[in-house]
């Protein structure tokens, strides 16, 4: 038999061991800002400069030495590149710690539906780009030098998630899935695995059970550095 096509879900729990934190976890960034305050286009219309500095400090953890993808991200990275069918590792974090494990060809087969923090883009002439630094409202845009037009280039509520054609493809085609780290409280990601259902095997790995835990066909809970490496070499000794 050959090898189901893969989908990985990732979200903010697999950064977690590498230092960063979760949104909706006691200590998360949720428990300390409001969304309606940082997270959305009508946040940045009223108060951009509350937005940048919160987009900000998360862009600095980035550029911090101590913050590195830890055993889940590489894990996941190995189980991409070695996977005989396709395999789509969609991931909603900003940050960029898969892409650091995932250099060379694997790199395709990641997508930020949520956007990245280390992009910005122009909301005056549309330019987008890569950006490690802080940004403010006098910023002046790189392309078209007017200032107060860039904004982090990631998705906040009520915008339209990004790839979400090539996702609804794989889907279609999806005989494995996989959600990781993720509370699987925010759609459309939460939404995959009702999607999936009686058409592919459907796992989830978490520290704990999710609430939609009952729509997988298989858990495993536990710390991402343990339970994911462990996962993903028993599917590449199943399947390669
Ligand atoms: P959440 O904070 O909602 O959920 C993180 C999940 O990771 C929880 O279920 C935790 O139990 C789990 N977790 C925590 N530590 C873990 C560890 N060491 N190993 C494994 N799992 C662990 O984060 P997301 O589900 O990613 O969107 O949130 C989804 C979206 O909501 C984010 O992309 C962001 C947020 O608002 C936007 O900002 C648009």
């Amino acid at each position: 038999m050959s090898a189901p096509p893969l989908i990985i879900l990732t979200g903010a729990g697999i950064s977690a061991e590498s230092g960063l934190s979760t949104f909706r976890d006691p200590d998360g960034l949720w428990a300390r800002h409001c969304i309606e305050d940082v997270a959305t286009p009508e946040a940045f219309a009223h108060d951009p400069a509350r937005v940048h500095a919160f987009y900000n400090a998360r862009r600095a953890q980035l550029r911090d030495p101590a913050i590195q993808p830890n055993a889940a991200h590489h894990a996941l990275a190995r189980l991409v590149a070695a996977w005989p069918a396709p395999a789509l590792l969609v991931t909603q974090n900003v940050d960029d710690l898969h892409d650091r494990a995932m250099a060379g060809p694997a790199a395709g087969s990641l997508l930020h539906m949520h956007g990245e923090l280390g992009r910005i883009r122009c909301l005056a002439c549309g330019t987008g780009r890569r950006w490690a630094e802080d940004l403010s409202t006098a910023t002046p845009c790189p392309a078209c030098r007017q200032a107060g037009g860039l904004r982090p280039d990631v998705v906040w509520f009520g915008e339209v998630p990004l790839g979400m054609e090539r996702i609804e493809e794989a889907l279609e085609d999806c005989g494995l899935f996989l959600s990781i780290g993720t509370s699987g409280q925010v759609y459309p990601a939460a939404g995959f695995v009702a999607a999936l259902r009686g058409r592919a095997r459907t796992v989830e790995l978490n520290l704990e059970p999710s609430a939609g835990t009952h729509l997988f066909d298989a858990a495993e809970h536990g710390p991402a550095t343990q339970v994911v490496p462990r996962f993903a070499e028993r599917l590449l000794a199943e399947w390669t």
